[in-house]
């Protein structure tokens, strides 16, 4: 673990933070049950849209699939808020990993790759995940009553310190042999989302980049969605998304939600 890390704070995140919504609003919490939650707690109280939760410690922080993620010192564990149109919010999951990754490339100098459908790789480990949360009521303006995108980036910190991901993930600071500014990151991070998001309301779509983005097209894999299991070749995403998967039999199925293993390297 490496220690000392430089503080984050609301200030450090948003002070001349050059961005149109996302992070004008920043809270800092030294400790939340989850940003999810605290996100939540705001978006009843009205907060505007991009306000932006940033914790240093998740006491019970979530991942995909109703499982725990954790958030040791040197992880970056943060919430936005959005409002997005009805019609956008397949494309928040776009808005998120192509975000992540952009930042993660223009901090550490290293392209990462996005495992569908929303994991982000270097060197076929899990450096973040990104978990979505959404009311998609339409409130005025055929907007989503909310979307929280939860974001957890291992940074700073030794992977092989925590039996739960030693196997599976890395860090930026493993893969980039150095010491990753977490301010920077996260700085970096809301100035690409909000470029993002920008485009996406003035009409153009980030399926394409998104779509090119992806590490597993091509690949043999295993399906886990829902209740079903099942082995075959990621063929396809479509601009909703979803992931086509060839299977044995030459039939396509599509996959709305789930989780896929690469059978060749065995990550998840
Ligand atoms: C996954 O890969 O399963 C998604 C992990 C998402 C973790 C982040 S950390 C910030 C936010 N708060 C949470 O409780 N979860 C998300």
């Amino acid at each position: 673990m490496i220690n000392n890390q430089e503080p984050l704070s609301a200030a450090a995140v948003s002070d001349n933070l050059n961005t149109a919504l996302i992070g004008r609003h920043v809270e800092y919490f030294p400790v939340v049950s989850s940003t999810m939650d605290a996100a939540r707690d705001l978006v009843r109280k009205g907060v505007p849209e991009g306000t932006v939760v940033i914790a240093e410690e998740q006491t019970a922080g979530r991942g995909r699939l109703a499982r725990s993620w954790l958030t040791p010192q040197g992880n970056i564990a943060l919430s936005v808020i959005l409002y997005p149109r009805i019609s956008h919010l397949p494309e928040m999951i776009m808005l998120a990993s192509l975000g992540v990754a952009r930042s993660i490339e223009v901090v550490t100098g290293i392209k990462p790759g996005i495992k569908w459908p929303n994991d982000i790789l270097i060197g076929g480990k899990k450096v973040c995940g990104i978990l979505l949360e959404a009311d998609a009521r339409v409130s005025p303006g055929e907007r989503a009553a909310y979307v929280i995108i939860g974001i957890g980036i291992n940074v700073n910190l030794q992977p092989s310190g925590f039996s739960e991901i030693a196997s599976t993930a890395t860090s930026l600071s493993l893969a980039a042999g150095k010491a990753i500014s977490r301010v920077a990151l996260v700085r970096n991070l809301l100035m690409e989302m909000d470029k993002l998001y920008v485009e996406l309301n003035t009409g153009r779509s980030l399926f394409e980049k998104w779509q090119k983005s992806l590490v597993n097209l091509g690949q043999a894999v295993t399906v886990t969605s829902f209740d079903a299991v099942f082995e075959g070749t990621a063929e396809s995403v479509g601009p909703d998304g979803s992931l086509f998967v060839r299977c044995p039999d030459g039939a396509l199925r599509r996959v709305v939600a789930g989780d896929v293993t690469l059978k060749d390297n065995g990550w998840k």
